[in-house]
């Protein structure tokens, strides 16, 4: 066998053990970590030796482990990607509470994917928090992995600072303990989860043994990046499965993609995108008030949900208790998040006709715009703004942003130039051009903008959170774009 057909053969061996999908530009890498996962073994790492190894009909739980943390990636932390974590709090959970109370009270919960539990633990202190009716309910959140180092670690529950960059220090305080040196998650927390093994690329699931069926929320977030397109869509087709009618499939916002995730009805909830399965007449969820359902009919609809009546229904559900400790003066922000938009677009233009313009109280504004339904016919005002000498490339590429929801691509396209031109390392906009250029088939230009990411981020670390991106690392980015170019 020659080193190529030895790699190729190594990369599908990886595929039917894992899912993973390393390109031949990869092989090398791919190479140098598997070698190092039979050295971890003590195993011959001769080309002959490790191919016999990987041909073996089932790896012991013990080599599946070992080369499973040699390959996958476990980044992750507490509060990731907050427009999911708001989805699920102010219209998933409330929406199934008002359904099945009184009559059929329960919830399960999949966090499939979940690295070392920050994603599972997450979900569980927002329950916590915001419906302690839910205590007296069969409520289940299921965890799963395959890398048993990740589960022990997710079962030990102990923390370093980093997984609390986007955590508040108030719910930091309540739900861990200090330790010497981390920190411990409290046990009532650790109660609610079940922790398993589970190879998503495996046919285990639905199943009454793995406790996949009827499955209410799935989050399977940085988790099929790394999958081929093949696995990804078996993936998502046993994940439908999995799920009750009406269920939510919750992706991280750079795994969107139509083509793998079209047996699901995309669901547009803030500036994100997310699925659920509905494929018979759709029954709305129920919610109290007529207002509120009428809110989740447009949202489980192929329209751009109705966005002031999106709010509105946040607006009910956050806790008084919430609403009641909005700082005072009056800011924009807080105008903006009380859903009182003509109060904060006053306030906004007032501030910045004053000299004040900066990216806080742009994004509240465009945002209000936008709430209003009044984004298009307030576009002169806003080039008007963007285009004064303050501007800089985070706002080009927030203004992008909503011109990009908008579905107006040429604006979109133009404005996220105009960041480029002011920074010519604006990562985010780089990748929103490059997803553009997929989406209307001009790859050389697509790849030209994933190659510039990768070049960018070459000299930053990887752990650093880019600016405006909702959390995202400059790892998660770079791994994203050399993913994508693979497969372009
Ligand atoms: C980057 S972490 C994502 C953690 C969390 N979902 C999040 O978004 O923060 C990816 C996780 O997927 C797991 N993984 C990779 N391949 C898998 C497979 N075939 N089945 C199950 N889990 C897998 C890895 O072990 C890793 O813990």
């Amino acid at each position: 066998m020659t080193k190529e057909e030895f790699l190729y053969e190594i990369s599908e061996k990886i595929v039917g053990l894992l899912g993973l999908d390393f390109q031949p530009n990869q092989w090398p890498d791919m190479e140098r970590r598997v070698i190092a996962a039979a050295n971890d073994l003590k195993l011959n790492t001769s080309v002959d030796a490790i191919y016999e190894w990987l041909s073996k009909s089932q790896l012991t739980t013990i080599e599946l482990n070992t080369i499973s943390s040699h390959l996958t990636i476990n980044e992750t932390y507490f509060f990731r990607e907050t427009t999911a974590l708001e989805l699920f709090t102010h219209i998933i959970v409330p929406s199934l509470i008002n359904e099945r109370r009184g009559k059929n009270e329960r919830i399960k919960i999949w966090s499939a994917g979940c690295s070392s539990g920050e994603e599972p633990y997450t979900l569980a202190m927002i329950l916590n928090e915001h419906f302690p009716e839910l205590a007296n309910w069969d409520v289940t959140i299921l965890a799963t992995d395959i890398s048993p180092n990740a589960i022990q670690k997710a079962l030990h529950g102990e923390y370093t600072d980093w997984s609390f960059r986007n955590t508040d220090n108030n719910i930091k305080n309540k739900y861990f303990t200090a330790t010497a040196k981390n920190w411990k998650i409290s046990s009532k927390l650790k109660k609610m989860i079940s922790f398993s093994y589970l190879n998503l690329s495996k046919n285990s699931y639905p199943s009454s043994v793995t406790n996949t069926e009827q499955v209410d929320v799935i989050f399977c977030r940085n988790v099929m990046m790394y999958f081929t397109p093949q696995i990804i869509k078996e993936v998502s087709a046993r994940f439908k499965d999995s799920l009750v009618e009406n269920g939510w499939f919750i992706t991280s916002q750079v795994e969107l993609n139509d083509d793998y995730f079209s047996n699901f009805e995309r669901v547009n909830y803030q500036n994100g995108i997310f699925y659920q399965k509905a494929n018979k007449p759709k029954e709305p969820l129920r919610l109290k008030q007529n207002i509120q359902s009428s809110v989740v009919r447009t949202l489980t609809t192929k329209e751009k949900p109705k966005r002031e009546l999106v709010s509105t229904l946040t607006k009910k559900v956050v806790p008084v208790s919430e609403i009641r400790v909005q700082p005072a003066p009056i800011s924009p922000e807080t105008y903006f998040q009380r859903g009182e938009y003509k109060n904060c677009i006053e306030c906004c233009l007032k501030n910045i006709s004053q000299g004040g313009l900066n990216i806080k109280l742009f994004t509240v504004l465009i945002k209000s715009y936008a709430n209003l339904g009044m984004f298009h016919d307030c576009q002169k005002e806003l080039s008007r703004i963007i285009n004064s000498n303050e501007a800089t490339a985070d706002m080009y590429y927030i203004y992008a942003s909503l011109l990009n929801e908008q579905n107006d691509l040429t604006l979109t396209e133009l404005n996220l130039k105009k960041a480029i031109y002011l920074n010519h390392n604006h990562i985010l906009s780089h990748l929103m051009l490059g997803d553009i250029f997929m989406k209307t088939n001009k790859r050389n230009l697509a790849i030209k903008h994933y190659e510039n990411i990768i070049r960018i981020t070459t000299d930053i670390n990887e752990n650093e959170i880019v600016p405006q991106s909702d959390g995202l690392t400059v790892g998660r980015i770079k791994e994203l774009s050399e993913s994508i170019i693979r497969k372009l």
